[in-house]
């Protein structure tokens, strides 16, 4: 089964991330960080309960997700919950409308079976890299990067750079308005209209049909 990580998961999540981390496969990950990030992780757990897999989604801007911390228990390697639990982090990525799903790796093959193309590192966004001053590799980086893209999710760009371009297009005064900066309240009818994807209108669904 994969599901939703709990509080409770994370000791296991310890224990299969840094059995990886301490060979170099892995970023190390403390109790602390996987209790505050515990949103982001699906977990695989056997029929006896055993909890065998965990991989996260981070969101780093409006167009990018992450996943990342993707392990498995060497006995649970081979048996298709890797390409499960992506599967449950996309649909995750599909549900908050974000188009570019990336990984930093080694695993390149197994991606590619999911649905990630190789692509340069150097095409990432900028804030892609931030936690690499963790990694011990950080210097002599030797991950290659893969991305997927996804279809039946729009491609909006950055929503506020969407509406400095909509305000210029207009002939309105953003950049004056707003310092160049963030987006001023009298901007906000220029926002981009959010787009309502058809996984987030299942779950709106399923939540009514329970009240
Ligand atoms: C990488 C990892 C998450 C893959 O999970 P997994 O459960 O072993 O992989 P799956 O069984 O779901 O494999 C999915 C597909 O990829 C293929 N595949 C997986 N690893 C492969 C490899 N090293 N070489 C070739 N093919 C591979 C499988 O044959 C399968 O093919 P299919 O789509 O035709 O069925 C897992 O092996 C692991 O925990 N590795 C160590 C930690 C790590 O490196 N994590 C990645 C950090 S980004």
């Amino acid at each position: 089964m994969i599901r939703p990580a709990t509080i409770s998961d994370v000791p296991y999540m310890v224990r299969i991330i840094n059995n990886y981390a301490e060979r170099g496969l892995m970023i190390h990950r403390s109790p602390a960080e996987l209790y505050e990030r515990i949103r982001d992780y699906r977990i695989v757990q056997l029929d006896d309960g055993l909890v065998v897999g965990v991989g996260g989604l981070r969101v780093l801007w409006a167009n990018w997700a992450e996943v990342y911390g993707l392990a498995l228990a060497p006995e649970a390697r081979g048996k298709g919950f890797g390409k499960q639990l992506v599967e449950a982090l996309i649909d995750e990525a599909r549900r908050l409308a974000v188009h570019n799903i990336f990984a930093l790796t080694y695993e390149r093959v197994f991606f590619e079976h999911c649905g990630f193309s190789l692509v340069d590192r150097r095409s990432l966004p900028m804030k892609v890299w931030s936690e690499c001053i963790r990694c011990p590799k950080h210097d002599n980086c030797d991950e290659i990067a893969v991305v997927r893209q996804l279809d039946d999710v729009p491609d909006l760009g950055s929503p506020l750079q969407s509406t400095a371009d909509a305000v210029a297009a207009s002939g309105g005064t953003f950049g004056a308005a707003s310092g160049g900066g963030g987006v001023e309240n009298e901007d906000y009818e220029n926002l981009p209209i959010p787009q309502v994807t058809p996984a987030v209108l299942r779950i709106d669904a399923s939540v009514r049909s329970t009240t």
